[in-house]
């Protein structure tokens, strides 16, 4: 990734001090030439990829591989495990034979019987362990809850097998599936009430209202997601005025006309890169212009879509905030307020914080 350590309140991070330490420990082994497992689990918008951010951001001295559960391709054997070879597949070769030839039968690199399904865990444990002879390994997997079955088998294989291969295996996920149960885990429980409070101070440069401060941090119970969506769509008046949150409206009702009245601010053209955005499960930005281009988008769309916090344009492109946590705390108003038909994307099928895989740094551009 970047040069450079990002500065924790880049990553995101607040408050979370004690699971930092954990990450910065098994990276630190893994340097050291002890392997590691962890599986960050805890609720939609809790901040589970903030904590995958701030590891690969604290190991630019490793090798980073990266993969991301992709609830559409659930039923694509392998899918996952794919994304997260294709950066390290050059040391195929080194592999014995038989474990060499599962592998490029199971990623469709050759053809054959359909291998062993132990025979493809040795060999994904062979090859992690060869591409981290040269440097220590970080493997990041971001919402393992939607893992296909293959991968998710072969990857727990690999994790209950790892002993002292400078291999860092990284899951984020909102519960684990079967083949992950037994993982250690880290659970990402809700920040602490200061910390709530010093993020919403953070988000809203005006005057809070004490009672809305209250309301909003006792309603978001900690959750990072919840206390920057709930004070979104309240005017500086609202916020300063004393007359409390619109009472009637439920945490989720407001979550939800907030997202819907900043997207429906857009211009036509944004809400429309917004939806391809969405629709693009690996938020690879040039598959995302392609497509905006086919539909008569320009790059001036991206301007006010960005300029409102909904869209993210890094390395990748991508929905903000991430359609999936969102479509967790609303029942899939992200894909209603996209204007996404059943589908295509948004909701919560976790497709707007999709990244795609490879080993950092990132490649090209995410500008048109
Ligand atoms: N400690 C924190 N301080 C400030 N903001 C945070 C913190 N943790 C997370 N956030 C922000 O909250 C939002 C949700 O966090 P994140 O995407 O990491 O959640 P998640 O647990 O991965 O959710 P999901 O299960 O939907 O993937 C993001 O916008 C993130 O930047
Ligand atoms: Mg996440």
């Amino acid at each position: 990734m970047g040069g450079g350590r990002a500065a924790p309140s880049e990553l995101n991070v607040r408050g979370r001090e004690a699971e930092c330490a954990v990450l910065d420990a098994l990276l630190e082994g893994a340097r050291a030439g002890r392997s590691g497992v962890l599986v960050v689990r805890g609720e939609a918008g809790i901040g589970k990829t903030a904590l995958l951010e701030y590891a690969i951001e604290s190991a630019s001295d490793l090798q980073v591989a990266r993969a991301v559960g992709v609830e559409s391709e659930r039923e694509l054997a392998f899918a996952a495990l794919h994304q997260l070879c294709v950066p390290i597949l050059d040391r195929l070769e080194r592999l014995p034979g038989p474990q060499r030839d599962a592998l490029q039968v199971t990623f469709g690199l050759s053809e054959g019987p359909v291998p062993d399904r132990f025979l493809v865990g040795l060999a994904l444990l062979g090859l992690l362990a060869e591409a981290a002879q040269e440097r220590a390994l970080l493997c990041v997997v971001d919402d393992a809850q939607w893992l296909d079955a293959a991968s998710a088998q072969a990857l727990a294989f690999v994790a209950r097998r790892l002993l002292a291969e400078s291999v860092l295996l990284l899951f984020a996920a909102r519960q684990p599936s079967d083949e992950l149960v037994g993982l250690p885990e880290l659970v990402v429980e809700g920040l602490r009430e200061s910390d709530a409070r010093e993020l919403l101070r953070s988000v809203i440069p005006g005057r809070l209202d004490e009672r809305i401060r209250e309301q909003v941090v006792a309603e978001a119970r900690g959750n990072p997601l919840a206390l920057v969506e709930l004070t979104r769509g309240l005017s500086p008046a609202q916020l300063a005025g004393g007359f409390g949150l619109p009472g009637a409206l439920s945490l989720e009702g407001r979550i939800q006309r907030s997202f819907l009245a900043r997207v429906d601010a857009l211009p036509e053209d944004s809400r429309r890169l917004m939806l391809a955005a969405a629709a693009e499960p690996t938020g690879d930005p040039g598959l995302v212009w392609r497509a905006a281009r086919r539909l008569g988008i320009t790059a001036a769309a991206l301007g006010p879509a960005e300029s409102a916090g909904l869209l993210e344009v890094g390395a990748r492109v991508a929905v903000s905030p991430p359609a999936g946590a969102l479509g967790r705390l609303l029942g899939g108003v992200a894909r209603g307020a996209a204007g996404c038909a059943p589908g295509v994307g948004g909701g919560d099928r976790g497709r707007g914080r999709s990244r795609s895989a490879g080993v950092a740094p990132g490649r090209g551009s995410a500008r048109p």
